[in-house]
This record gives C-alpha cells, sequence and structure tokens, in this order.
C-alpha cells in the first residue's frame, strides 16, 4: 500500500484522474469493507478539502454513520429520509446544488451547503451511501458523479462485513 497520497492536478478532473488509482492500489490488498470505507474518506478529503465526507451503511431498515472525516454527524438516517435515506431509496446519485431547497435535507451541521449522495451496491442492492458535504453552493457536478460512483464501485466484491 501506499504510504502517502500524491495529490496533482489542476481541475477536479485531474484530481480524481489522479486519485482514482492510488485509491484503486490502497484498496487492492484490502477486504475489510470499513477499512477501505475508511481510507476512501481519508483520500477524498485529504485532496479536495471537503467539509464532510464519510459512509453510512445499511444496517436492517436504517443507516448507521461509517467511517468519515469531518465533525460530528448524525448516526441514523432512516430509508427515504434526507439526502442519504432517499438515494438509497431510489437507488442512485443524488445532487444536491442547494441543501435548502431540498425538502427533508438532515442538517448535520448547518454550515454544510451543497451535498453529493452516491448509492454502493453489493450484489444489485445498496449497501451504503457515499456522503460529501460542501460548505459551499453548487460544488458538485457530474465529473465528481462519475469518479465517485467508479470510486463506490471499487467497494464491491469487498464486502466481507457490509
Ligand atoms: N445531509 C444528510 C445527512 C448526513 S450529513 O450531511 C453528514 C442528509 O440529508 O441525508
Amino acid at each position: 500500500m501506499a504510504e502517502s497520497l500524491v495529490i496533482q492536478g489542476n481541475s477536479k478532473e485531474e484530481l480524481y484522474q489522479n486519485l482514482f488509482p492510488q485509491i484503486k492500489s490502497i484498496l487492492e490488498d484490502e477486504k475489510d469493507t470499513i477499512a477501505n470505507m475508511a481510507n476512501i474518506s481519508a483520500c477524498l478529503y485529504e485532496t479536495f478539502r471537503f467539509w464532510w465526507v464519510g459512509f453510512y451503511r445499511v444496517v436492517g431498515d436504517e443507516l448507521v454513520l461509517g467511517p468519515f472525516q469531518g465533525p460530528v454527524a448524525c448516526t441514523r438516517i432512516r430509508k427515504g429520509r434526507g439526502v442519504c435515506g432517499t438515494s438509497w431509496q431510489r437507488e442512485e446519485t443524488i445532487i444536491v446544488p442547494d441543501v435548502d431547497q431540498f425538502p427533508g435535507h438532515i442538517a448535520c451541521s448547518s454550515a454544510s451547503r451543497s451535498e453529493i449522495v452516491v448509492p454502493v451496491f453489493h450484489n444489485g442492492k445498496v449497501t451504503a451511501v457515499l456522503d460529501i458535504d460542501s460548505e459551499l453552493l453548487n460544488t458538485f457536478d457530474d465529473t465528481d458523479k462519475l469518479w465517485l460512483e467508479r470510486i463506490a464501485a471499487l467497494l464491491i466484491d469487498k464486502n466481507t462485513n457490509p
């Protein structure tokens, strides 16, 4: 495993292009999902300095807080609630340019202004979501969606403890 992250790129696209193979290599020899979620959170946080980056895992009929980087967050979210619970229910990525315009948004932190939530699939079912919050409006776009879905897919086939 690489000892440290090399952060390189003049654009978001370049940063993701450079980051992706590093995440892949870090995850390669590790099957533990929690460990891999922890390192994905750290890689994204270190590269982009997002306000909050982390995972919620599906446990029964709720999402439960998993590995993350950033301020203390809500621990449990029900299916269909907030951006995370809605992404789980719809089984699709949700980009929220302005959290105040998303009905039912759960404000774990009042500093959060925009958000993206990407579902993680295992055997065709959502087993977790990757949630990223920004303290700025309109932070996330289709570039984030594309790369974060690729990063989330690296957890597929690795779920020893989903
Ligand atoms: N805003 C999320 C809740 C999780 S926190 O942002 C870390 C939501 O509406 O589901």
